[in-house]
């Protein structure tokens, strides 16, 4: 296959959130690497409503021009770097109906997580979260990074000055999704049982 894309998609919405900056960190390191074309996916730019399509999202049949500009978005993924905030010991509201969207787009591609928060650096939200993408078929990677006290790393002019930890979880987990997304890209091949 030709570079992976990998998607990394911004779950936070709130005017003034970390998210966006550690996303952009996350999305230089990334970029470093050279093996991935990386995409940012802000859900505040993308601005779903809550969840309106009459059919099951497995039947592809969308009504809304939205949730085909999702679908679309989505497809063209071959692997995922969910950043997520901890809203009250779970990820966020906007993330899940995110991920209800759809159904066969987020099938057979690796995900990592990038979870920040306070003392327990998002890892409470992380947890719930691989219940639901492993329901959708995705594969979540065991390396994931995990910002406790976020707002210590963020520097007046809004930009994320990482610690060691950080950089390297972050290229132990972009390892792990470089070596699975060739194997599952063949997995979606039309001709794969
Ligand atoms: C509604 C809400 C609930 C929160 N609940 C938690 C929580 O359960 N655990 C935690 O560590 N931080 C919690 N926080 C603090 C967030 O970690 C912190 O505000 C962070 O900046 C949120 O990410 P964001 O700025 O990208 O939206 C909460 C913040 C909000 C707004």
């Amino acid at each position: 296959m030709s570079r992976p894309i990998l998607q990394i998609i911004v779950a936070s919405t709130r005017p003034g959130r970390v998210g966006l900056p550690v996303a952009e960190w996350f999305r230089d390191r990334a970029v470093a690497q050279g093996v991935f074309d990386v995409e940012v996916v802000d859900l505040a730019e993308v601005d779903l409503p809550f969840m309106n399509e009459p059919h099951h999202p497995r039947l592809r049949q969308y009504v809304h021009q939205h949730t085909k500009e999702w679908s679309a978005t989505v497809e063209r993924a071959d692997a995922f770097v969910l950043v997520t905030p901890e809203y009250n010991h779970s990820f966020n509201a906007v993330l899940k109906n995110a991920l209800d969207y759809l159904h066969g787009e987020w099938q057979y591609k690796p995900v990592g997580f990038v979870s920040y928060g306070g003392v327990s650096a998002g890892t409470r939200a992380v947890q719930m979260l691989k219940q639901i993408v492993s329901g959708l078929k995705m594969l979540p990677v065991v390396e994931a990074v995990a910002i406790p006290f976020v707002r210590e790393f963020v520097d007046e002019e809004g930009r994320v000055r990482p610690n060691d930890v950080m950089n390297q979880s972050a290229d132990a987990m972009l390892a792990e999704i470089a070596r699975l997304a060739p194997a599952f890209h063949s997995l979606r091949a039309p001709s794969a049982p």
